[in-house]
């Protein structure tokens, strides 16, 4: 049944490690720079040349075509939102995903940033899908099932009137980005792959306001809500281990979420 998912060494968790922490520690260097009136593009610059001053490689330009060093989602974009000449607002929150490349190591991360002040509804939102990703987190143990994690995001996403979104799913990943299995965000628990010490995955729920369903724009990457309604998502890479998970991805400045709106969240966990 797992065949195709690899299990992977202790050197391995020392590689992921590294790259994860390169991930985050680019979200962590964002922070400061998100807000109302710079572009997508600009947004993107920075990580551009942080990555290159730090020699790491960008794992997604050149991905599929894509020509960016991130996806910067904004209010109803899911995710793989386009970097460009689009002005960032006062409100507006957005995920920002990056993943970068260190010693054949693949760090995938994203989370979400607030552009000055927003709404209540949408601090919400992100906090519910903070916990969402904390929920299928917890889920993981060895000896489990792939879909334990799925049930126990879409057990509290739905609980809390929102919706999970079908259409993109975490992934297995290490010196591949995206490798066996796919890790779906809603499901059935014991139903799926028997999880194991040594795989390598991420999970990064996408949580709708208003309803599941997605589609992509003309441009080939930008999925948005069907009904327009906003999304949310936050993304770690993890390890498992013996007796639980190890995450490569956790803010290293220990940052706390949504951790740049003025609004206090209802959930002020770590990143
Ligand atoms: N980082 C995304 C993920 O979580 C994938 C982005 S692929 C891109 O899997 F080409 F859109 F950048
Ligand atoms: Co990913
Ligand atoms: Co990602």
């Amino acid at each position: 049944m797992n065949k195709k998912i690899k299990i992977h060494t202790p050197e391995d968790f020392q590689g992921m490690r590294v790259a994860g922490q390169a991930a985050a520690e680019i979200l962590d260097m964002l922070v400061d720079h998100v807000k109302p009136g710079v572009t997508t593009a600009y947004l993107d610059d920075i990580v551009r040349e942080y990555i290159n001053e730090k020699g790491w490689v960008s794992a997604t330009i050149g991905y599929r075509g894509y020509q960016h060093a991130t996806c910067i989602s904004i209010n109803h974009v899911v995710c793989h939102g386009i970097p460009g000449n689009k002005v960032i607002k006062n409100g507006d929150i957005m995920n920002i995903d990056v993943t970068v490349i260190v010693d054949g190591w693949f760090g995938d991360t994203s989370r979400m940033y607030v552009a000055g002040e927003t709404n209540r509804k949408a601090m919400r939102l992100m906090d519910i899908t903070w916990e969402s990703l904390q929920r299928g987190l917890k889920a993981i143990k060895p000896g489990g099932h792939f879909g334990d994690i799925g049930a126990a995001i879409q057990e509290y996403a739905e609980s809390q009137h929102c919706s999970v979104v079908r259409d993109f799913c975490g992934h297995g990943l290490g010196r591949v980005f995206h490798d066996e299995p796919n890790v779906l965000h809603y499901g059935t628990p014991g139903s799926g792959p028997e999880i194991l010490p040594g795989m390598f995955f991420t999970v990064e729920p996408m949580i709708n306001l208003g309803k599941w369903q997605t589609t992509i724009l003309p441009d080939g990457w930008t999925a948005v809500t069907k009904d327009r309604s906003l999304s949310a998502q936050f993304e770690h890479a993890i390890g498992v281990t013996e007796d639980g998970i190890e995450i490569f991805t956790l803010s290293p400045k220990g940052l706390y979420t949504p951790h740049n709106s003025e609004l206090e969240p209802f959930l002020g966990g770590k990143l």
